[in-house]
Order: C-alpha cells, then structure tokens, then sequence
C-alpha cells in the first residue's frame, strides 16, 4: 500500500477555484487554480455557471495532483470548502442545473426578502436561523428560481430537483452524480440558508413551508469534520474519502486555529468576513452581526461564531482595475497608494450590493464622497484599500458591544493582506495587532485540517493549534485622534449610499 501523506483541499470561492495538496506539517506542497467567469445579467444580478464549477474543479484537482507527483493513493483525506450562500438547484435525472447558479452577492431576491419578512420585517426567522432576510442568504434564491424557471415548480413537487449551496454540488458530483451521488451538506453551510434551526442544528419544516421549497429538495445535514462519502471508484480521486466540509469562512476560522471563545479572524478575499468563536453559545446580535455555526465534529456539540460580512473588499480593487483601468494588476494598487499621503479627502464606499454588516440596506448603492479638484488616482487608489479597513473596523465595533468582551488582536489572512500598506491602516484603524501567519491560503488550509482530523492524518484541533505560526504582525502607528477623524468623514459617506434604490432605480 501507498503511504498516504498528503491531504487534498478543494477550495471552491467565488472568483476561482483552487486544489492544494498539503503535507503533514500544514505546508503546501502543490496547487491548481482556475477562475471562472463572473456573470452579470442585469444590475445586480450575479451568476456562475456550476458546469464550469465542476469542471474547473476536476482540472484544478488534476494539476495539483500532477505537480505534487502524487496520485489518489498518497491521498489520506479530502476537505472541500466553498464560497457560501450561492445556491444551485439540479435535477437529479440528468445531473444538470435548472438555470445557472445564483451568487450570494446577487440583489434579485430583494423584493422577495421583503414580502417574506411581512410585518414582522427582516428578522421575522431570526432568533431560529441567527440571520435577517436578506438577498445574502441562500433559501430565497431557491424559491425564486421556482417561481421563475419553467417546469422548475413542478419538477421540484415532483421529486426530481435538488438544491444545494456548492459544497452539496461539488460532493454529489464526486459521488457519482446521477449514477447514486450523495446529496448533503455540512452544518455551516446549512447555517446560510435561512432554513436550519441553529439549535437541533436540522431543516425548520416551518420556514421552508413559508418559503414553498419542498423538503425532498433540501440535503441531509451532516458534521463538518465526518462522513461525506467516498469519490467514486472511476476517476482521478477513486475511492478516496471527503472527511471534511466547511463554508470559505468557517474554513478560515479553523485554519487559523480560532478554537477559543474571543478568538476572531478577519478574511481579505472577494469581500472580508470577521468571525469570532462564541462557544456552545448562540449569541444574538444587536448590533447587526449574523449568528452563524463555526464548526462541528462528528459526535460533538456545534461551536458557533459571530460574524460581521463584508460584500465588497478586494472586488473593489478588481473593479479599479477591470472597469476604470487605474491598475493594470491588484498589487499595483499598493504601488499607487503608496505614492500619496493619504486619502487626499475621498472615501469610496462600495455598497455595490447593497451593505451588508452591520447595516443590512440592500437600497445602498456604492458612492464616491469627498471629491475635489485635488483628488488624484492615487487617492482613489487609497480610499479603496481603506474601505476594507473601515468596513472592518465597523465590524469589530458591532462585534465587541455584542459580545461585551474586547477583540485584543486580529488574524488575517487572504489575497489582500499582501497589502503591507492596508495591514498597517487596519491596525491604526483598529489599534490592536493585526497578525498575518505563514501560511495565508488559511482557507484551502481549514477544510484540509478538517478532512485530515476526520480520518485521524491529525489528532485533533490541538494538532492544528500546534502548527499554526505568526509571520508578521502590524501595531497602530497612527495617533487615535486622527484615526478617529478619518472614521468619522467614512460614517458620513456610508450615510449617503443609503436609500439610492427606490422603485424607479
Ligand atoms: N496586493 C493586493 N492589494 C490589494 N488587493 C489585492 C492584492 N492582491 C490581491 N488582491 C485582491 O484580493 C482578492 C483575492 O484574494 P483571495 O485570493 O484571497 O480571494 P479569493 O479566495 O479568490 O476570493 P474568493 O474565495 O472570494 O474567490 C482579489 O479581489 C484581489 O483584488
Ligand atoms: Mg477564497
């Protein structure tokens, strides 16, 4: 027999695909990224095609086998970890998608989200789902593709249509899809579709009820670190098991060994996610964060988190560089920042679906606020590396009054934190230390930990905590005064994005 050393991770996010092959000492030994395309419909729409997913998905896996010289034998475990939320509804008989998949960032739901909440408003299900209605979340993109798709209602009465965040699609394909493929999910992504109780951690029969979505379309709902199946035999990962699944950001948290009550971390992808482990404890927020499961061990109680979600982050740096031309490639823009003192006076607020933590308006719309005849590109370029850093900050605010206990550091990781310049704005924002550690693909890292804990590769989350190291930390520089001052000037251009949408928008 082969000895299996490595463990594989799927890291499906939202503008690519990645598989990485780790080693045991938590170090990646080789990878293979695809990006797929980003579709844009109409304003505010935005869809993936789950066919170039899967098939992006098996090419990635296939690289990154080829460039570790491993085969499915050396294999010990398989993780998967996914951008959340986006939602795919199949038919079971064919194995194809009824329409293309609708992306968590995605508005069309608003109207929906609205009429669900009733005089109740947003947080009619909150206190059973730990989340508001809001077009984030994934049970109204299935029930507007029921409504709208053709023969979708009725197929799905019938029995013959699935929905699945794309964990449940990834896994049904890599159990053999419509030849007996397995349809489940882990608990952190149920937790994002409004339709889990976050308690007995099951489908609340009521709330689908209330949405219409039949319950044979809904997946078994499973431990994150557990059973999910074996790939089938054919193919390149033939009878290897998937042992561990967990949503993009709970993956995150459990690579950056955030296993203690307070410990929190913040992701700089597509947009950021700040998560704090809150325990066994559910907590509700007042103050615009969601309650969200961080993870769970088969046989054990769930840990549950807090989360502040961030829409925008590094998409605004695509987007100065995709739609204005002010970059030619994302790291350019530290270059560009850095060639200024500062913001020049200009703040961007990206609200471009909506905002989301801490103030859930889907009428926002993103603005540029400040602008004089001074401004520059450079400004420009500034103001967008430190949206992130004040969404963020707004974020730990909400966060440390809900749960009444001081954040005294923060762990990063993501794209983004390549960024020294954003690292140190972050921490002057905050005035805690930003620590980034070694190894930042932090989530392709957690659903591998995951995977590799459920077949015994590691012990345990002691294991993880051992191999967990700081590379580089960043302290506040800048006087608070002022920090406080730049906050303030971003409260007001957060203001102005507000009610943009109204009914001839
Ligand atoms: N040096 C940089 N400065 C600022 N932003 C950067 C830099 N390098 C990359 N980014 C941004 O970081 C993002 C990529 O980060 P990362 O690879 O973590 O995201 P991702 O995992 O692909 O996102 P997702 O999982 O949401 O698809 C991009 O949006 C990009 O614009
Ligand atoms: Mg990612």
């Amino acid at each position: 027999m082969t000895d299996r050393k490595y463990v594989l991770s799927i890291d499906q996010g939202t503008t690519s695909t990645r598989a990485i092959v780790f080693d045991h000492a938590g170090h990646a030994v080789a990878a293979g990224q695809a990006e797929h395309q980003q579709l844009f419909p109409r304003p505010g729409w935005v869809e993936h095609d789950p066919m170039e997913i899967w098939t992006n998905t098996i090419q990635c896996v296939a690289l990154a086998l080829t460039r570790a010289r491993i085969t499915h034998l050396h294999v010990a475990a398989i993780g998967i970890t996914n951008q959340r939320e986006t939602t795919v509804v199949w038919d079971v008989r064919t194995g194809q998608p009824v329409t293309n998949a609708i992306v968590w960032q995605d508005t069309r739901t608003a109207e929906l989200c609205r009429e669900l909440g009733g005089d109740e408003g947003a947080d009619r299900w909150k206190d059973r789902v730990g989340l508001p209605l809001a077009t984030y979340f994934a049970g109204p993109k299935v029930r507007w593709v029921l409504d709208n798709v053709e023969g979708a209602r009725a197929d799905a009465e019938a029995g013959h249509l699935r929905m699945g965040t794309i964990d449940s699609w990834l896994i049904w394909n890599l159990t053999g899809g419509p030849n007996g493929g397995l349809h489940v999910t882990d608990v952190t992504n149920a937790s994002r579709t409004m339709l889990m109780d976050l308690r007995t951690l099951e489908w609340d029969q009521e709330i689908a009820r209330a949405m219409d979505i039949p319950r044979s379309m809904l997946p078994e709902i499973r431990p994150s670190v557990g059973d999910f199946g074996t790939v089938g035999s054919t193919g390149l990962l033939g009878g290897r098991p998937i042992t561990g699944v967990l949503g993009d950001q709970q993956a995150a948290l459990f690579g950056q060994a955030c296993f203690t009550p307070g410990m929190a971390k913040n992701t700089y992808g597509t947009g950021c996610f700040v998560l704090t482990n809150t325990g066994d404890e559910v907590i509700e927020s007042k103050s615009g964060l969601v309650s969200t499961v961080g993870y769970q061990l088969a046989g054990e109680p769930a840990v549950y988190a807090l989360e502040g979600s961030i829409a925008v982050a590094g998409s605004l740096i695509q987007w100065l560089r995709d739609n204005l031309g002010l970059i030619a490639s994302a790291p350019e823009v530290e270059e560009l920042a850095a060639s200024v003192e500062d913001n020049g006076g200009a703040y961007i607020v990206p609200a471009f679906s909506g905002l989301f933590a801490p103030h859930w308006r889907d009428d926002a719309r993103g603005v540029i606020a400040g602008l004089t005849r001074y401004v520059t590109k450079a400004h420009l370029a500034r103001a967008a590396l430190e949206a992130s850093a004040y969404q963020t900050r707004d974020v730990l605010d909400a966060m440390q009054s809900d749960s009444g206990r001081p954040i005294s550091e923060l762990r990063v990781d993501g794209g983004m934190t390549a960024n020294e310049l954003l690292m140190q704005f972050q921490a002057d924002q905050l005035g805690i230390d930003v620590i980034r550690p070694t190894v930042i693909e932090t989530t392709a890292l957690g659903a591998a930990y995951a995977a590799g804990v459920g077949v015994g590769f590691w012990s345990g989350t002691d294991e993880v905590t051992g191999n967990w190291s700081e590379e580089l930390r960043w302290s506040a520089a800048m006087d608070r005064a002022e920090a406080d001052r730049l906050h303030r000037n971003w409260t007001k251009a957060v203001e102005r994005t507000m009610g943009w949408v109204d009914g001839d928008t």
